[in-house]
């Protein structure tokens, strides 16, 4: 009903502006007064966590992506070894697994089939199962060692959005966790980190203020057949997820490419008038990275396609290039996905309407997946 929507005309719509609350509320009660991180719900003892060799994140869909995002923190900032594998593939490939590795299970409905089973062979393996989950008592946690609770709220758009930002929060929180325990990362490094983390909430906030013209766009590619997705480092994965979103919703072609990749295939797609999405890491920092992006952009400028491109405030450099230009706030390059990443939400669903879909239960799809 329309209550139930909070006044807006999609359920996806209420919870993209549900975000900056499901951040803020994914990190309350977290951490202490001195800074230090209280993780009370991971209840695998830390003896176990300082031995942990491996880290093994297990997900499907969007869960997935946040997984791969999660990956370059906990290697940062622990050193700790990590994969990152689709749940569906996982059990297939006879793993390795034993009770050093620290297996982390991600997904917003704590149902998905894939990934309970994936944890119930690595726990059969003898590995300790950390669930990252926004359902209270749903299978997934109950099934794990212990579980870090999303705190989200009921996602009920089958295209998860905030599940997905809170689900950053809570890898970002294990991953600092780690380090706290194995004394890779120490009180002032943590409480940097957390600082930043808080400050997510107010930008998505902002970001969401100025997407109109990111509406306008979305609009004006309703006829296009296919939309390219670019990134590096931690905006490779918000290019995956910006592609699934599109996907999901516009029923369109999308697909998400690491900007590295162009040469060596994808560059062959570009013809005049293609969209395509750059996710552009900050200046500042990873100078290297941005630079080389900068050159991707003109590359395929070049080739006639039309840029969109998502670029931090005051990155002069890619102004010339963008045939369409979208602000985020600067933030650490680590966090730069969950702002990024909200643009896209934006444009996948304002597209989808335009083109006539159901935003919130697309074709064939479900918003849990309780089968394999
Ligand atoms: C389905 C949903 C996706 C979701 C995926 C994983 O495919 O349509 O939006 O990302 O399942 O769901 P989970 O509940 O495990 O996060």
């Amino acid at each position: 009903s329309a209550a139930e929507k909070g006044g807006y005309d999609y359920f996806m719509l209420k919870e993209i502006a549900e975000q900056p609350k499901a951040v803020a509320d994914t990190l309350l009660g977290r951490v202490d007064g001195s800074g230090s991180l209280t993780l009370d719900e991971v209840r695998i003892p830390q003896s176990v966590l300082r031995e942990a060799d491996k880290v093994v994140i297990v997900a499907c869909g969007t869960a997935f992506h946040a997984g791969l995002i999660a990956k370059y923190a906990i290697e940062h900032w622990t050193r700790i070894p990590c994969e990152v594998e689709l749940a569906s593939e996982f059990r297939y490939r006879d793993p390795i697994l034993d009770q050093r590795t620290l297996v982390i299970a991600i997904s917003q409905s704590g149902e998905t089939m894939d990934t309970l089973m994936a944890l119930r062979h690595a726990r059969e393996q003898g590995a300790r199962v950390l669930a990252i989950c926004n359902t209270n008592g749903s299978t997934i946690p109950r099934e794990s060692d212990a579980v870090l609770y999303t705190h989200a709220g009921p996602e009920v758009a089958v295209a998860s959005t905030k599940a997905f930002l809170t689900q950053l929060v809570a890898c970002y929180l294990v991953a600092l966790y780690l380090g706290q325990v194995r004394g890779t990362k120490w009180g002032d490094e943590i409480r940097a980190v957390v600082r930043d983390l808080a400050q997510i909430s107010g930008q998505v906030e902002r970001v969401l203020e100025t997407m109109e013209p990111v509406r306008e766009l979305a609009r004006s590619l309703a006829g296009k057949n296919t939309v390219l997705f670019l990134g590096r480092h931690v905006g490779y994965p918000v290019a995956l997820e910006g592609a699934l979103k599109l996907k999901e919703l516009a029923y369109m072609h999308a697909e998400g490419f690491a900007a590295g990749e162009l040469k060596h295939g994808p560059i062959a797609l570009i013809e005049k008038d293609l969209p395509v999405v750059v996710v552009v890491p900050s200046p500042r920092g990873r100078s290297v990275l941005h630079d080389k992006i900068v050159s991707n952009i003109q590359e395929i400028r070049a080739r006639g396609a039309r840029t969109i491109v998502i670029a931090e405030e005051g990155d002069e450099a890619v102004v010339p290039y963008a045939d369409h230009l979208v602000r985020i706030p600067a933030t650490p390059t680590l966090l730069q996905p969950m702002v990024a990443a909200v643009p896209l939400q934006v444009f996948a669903c304002e597209l989808a309407t335009a083109r006539g879909n159901e935003v919130d239960q697309p074709r064939n799809l479900a918003k849990s997946v309780t089968v394999e």
